[in-house]
Order: structure tokens, then sequence, then C-alpha cells
């Protein structure tokens, strides 16, 4: 880090952190090092560099690109800056992130319990894939520590959840949770994504591991897929050599674009903070809106929760429509400036039903066993101006 203070602020950090040095060229920004493999001047360079790298001291240098980038380097000290964290590893999609680490971690004959209302796909993973090599999962409600503890077996080695949870944005009390990972000597995983480092810092509160789907607000213009873990070195260390294995790291050119969004992270999530938060009030109060999950309002049951341990509540806010599915299609329909789309975080708006975006291949019966109502509406608040998102909203709600 070059001339920052002691405690830099997290818009500096979003900027500034993670730079080594002068960069090649003396380029203001680190340029993409587009470069699958790396050159050594003789045999004495290479086996100097080769005894830099057992002992750790090899810096951003490596012999090959799935070893390494310094593109790619640079992000991630950027972001261990935001999240609080001794180091992180950048992956080439969320969930990259999530199952190298979660195999790195766990082996055969562990239990893990992870929450539901969380991203489809991490619960897949744990119930079908993981447990073909005999990983067992738990699901227990979300938000809910007393379950998490009750669910703890002898041979469970970890507790995943994330906070806020998508697509009731559940917040879990992360002091609790931490404390009962360490109370049994269990790791704690939070993905983190809804959230973002500059609303909650999990770490802070003794949790072990956090994830991002970088794709979402770290990215923050739904042009790249990424995902991080922020961590400890010892834990990192152990993910990063997976990955040596699985493959699955970032490109340059997609940490080059991940870099540059990130640098404008805190303006962002600050404008996305207040959209929500006025979003949420709105429909909160009209007529049409059966009810609104929003951590900031004070109706959501996790309002204290949230208050207690996030700076800002998030761009994300989900309402039922009064009326079924055909009603809240309606709405979706009539906006105009929200997009239908998938995803979150980014500075374009994006509406979608759950009912009939990730679980289309359930039924109205099996959505409702894992609490997908088909009236539920996800809207992701991007940074346009807020007093048009209302406006938009209100033409769409006024008929329905
Ligand atoms: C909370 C959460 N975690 C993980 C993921 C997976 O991330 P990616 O799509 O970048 O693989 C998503 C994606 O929607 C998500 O919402």
């Amino acid at each position: 880090m070059t001339n920052l203070k002691a405690v830099p602020g997290p818009s500096t950090r979003a900027v500034h952190a993670g730079t080594s040095g002068p960069h090649a060229h003396n380029a203001i920004v680190q340029p993409v090092v587009q470069s699958a493999t790396y050159t050594f001047a003789d045999t004495q360079d290479l086996t100097q560099h080769q005894q830099a790298t057992l002992l750790g001291q090899a810096g951003d240098r490596v012999d090959y690109g799935r070893y390494g980038n310094a593109t790619v380097a640079e992000v991630e000290r950027r972001l261990a800056a935001l999240e609080g964290s001794a180091e992180c590893v950048l992956f080439a999609s969320g969930m990259a992130a999530v199952t190298t680490t979660l195999l790195a971690l766990l082996g055969s004959g562990a239990h893990i319990v992870i929450t539901d209302d969380s991203y489809r796909r991490t619960r897949q993973f744990c119930l079908t894939f993981l447990n073909r090599f005999g990983v067992e999962t738990s699901v227990v409600a979300a938000a809910d520590v007393g379950a998490l503890a009750a669910a703890i077996r002898p041979n469970t080695r970890m507790l995943v959840s994330e906070s806020p949870t998508n697509p009731y944005l559940r917040c879990l009390d992360l002091n609790a949770f931490a404390a009962l990972g360490r109370k049994h000597n269990i790791y704690t995983l939070i993905d983190s994504t809804f959230a973002t480092p500059l609303n909650c810092r999990p770490l802070e509160h003794g949790v072990d591991l956090v994830i991002h789907s970088a794709t979402k607000y770290l990215g923050g213009h739904n042009d790249l897929l990424a995902g991080a873990l922020c961590a400890s070195a010892q834990l990192t260390g152990i993910v990063r050599q997976l990955q040596f294995l699985l493959g699955g790291v970032l490109d340059p050119q997609q940490a080059f674009l991940l870099g540059r969004g990130l640098k404008t992270l805190a303006l962002r999530v600050q404008r996305q903070n207040e959209n929500g938060q006025r979003v949420a009030e709105f429909l909160a109060a009209h007529p049409a809106v059966e009810r609104v999950w929003y951590p900031g309002l004070p109706t959501h049951p996790d309002h204290k929760t949230a208050r207690a341990q996030m700076r800002g509540y998030g761009g994300v806010v989900s309402f039922e429509v009064r009326g079924d599915l055909a009603a809240a299609s309606r709405v979706v329909d009539r906006v105009k400036i929200p997009l239908i789309a998938p995803s979150l975080g980014g500075v374009e708006s994006l509406i979608e039903q759950p009912a009939l975006m990730s679980f289309f291949e359930l039924d109205t019966a099996e959505r409702l066993a894992v609490g997908i109502k088909d009236n539920l509406i996800r809207l992701a608040l991007g940074i346009e101006d807020t007093a048009d998102l209302i406006a938009d909203l209100q033409q769409a709600l006024a008929s329905n």
C-alpha cells in the first residue's frame, strides 16, 4: 500500500490498497498482464525463483498462469484490505470460490450445516455433489443460530450461511455464529455477497471465512464473473493449493475489470443503500404490496440484528405483491428502468420473479416447500436516481 495513513477509510482502500510500487511503464493502473507462462533469463534465474517460491518470497512473480498473475494479485490485495482479511483468493466465479473452498476444507465423513434461503446452487452442491463424496449436509432455518447449534454433530466441520440471505434478506447474528463455531472448533463461513465489505465485515465478528460472488457488487457493472475468498493466510493457503489443482483461476482481463469496478464500490454501495431504503419504504406503504423484505425496515424479522452489525442494508429489496404469479408478472413487465435479469449489485437495476427465474423447474408446491412464493419479486437496485425508480414502480403498481 503506498502513501496511505495507518487506517485509511474504505473508499481510499478501494482505490489505492494493494498497489505494489510503480507499475510497468509507470502506468497509473496495473496493466493486464496477459500471459499464460513466464520466462527465465537462465537456469540460475529459474532456480533462484524456485527457491524463492518455496520460501514464499517470490512476490508476484510466477512461472505459470494457473499459479498467479500480477493483475489478479493486486486486486486480491485490495479486496483483502477492504474485507480486513490477511489474504484473498480470486476465482473464475462465485461458485468456483464456494466449491473450491468447501472441497479444500472438507473430507469424507464430515458433516456441514447450511442455512436455507441461500443461493440455490450452493445448497445443491452440498446436498448432491458433496454427498457423493461422503460429506453430509443438514439444512436449517436461515438467521437461526439456535437451529445451527442444534444441528451440530461430533463430525460437523463447517457452518455455512449467507447474511443477508437470498431472496428474503435474512441476517444472521454474526457474533453468535462465530462464537458457536469457536465453541465446537468448527469453521464458520459467511457468503457476504449481499453485504459487501462496505456494509458488513464478518471477519471482524470472528467468522473464519468470507466468500463473495464478485460478479455482483464488487465488479458492479454486470459485465464480469468472479468469486473471492477472504480469510487467514493459513486457510487461504489450503484453498489456493486446491485451486492450483482444480484450475478455477480468474482471468487477468476479468481481474482488471474487477479492480476497476472496486474503485467505485463505496460510491455505488452508498447510492444502492439509499435506493434500497427509499424504495423499500415506498413499497411498504403501497396498497398493491402485501409484504416487503428489507433489513432496513423495522418490520423485517432481523432488523435489530442488521442494525447492530451492518452500516447499510444494500440494494436488494424483495416484495410480495397482492395477488398471484400473474399479478407479480404484470408489475415486472410494466417497469421501464429495471431490466428483467438474474443477478444483483450492478449499476443497472434488475428485477425478477424467483419463481420464474432460479426456481422455474419446480412446481408451485415444491417452490413453497423451499419458501419461494409465486407473488414474490426480487428487485436489485442499481445506481439510477431514486426518484426515477420510485416513479417507475408507482406507475407499474398503479393498476395492479
Ligand atoms: C449469494 C450468492 N453466492 C454465490 C453466487 C454464485 O456466484 P457466481 O454467479 O459468480 O458464480 C451467487 C450468484 O448468484 C449468489 O447470489
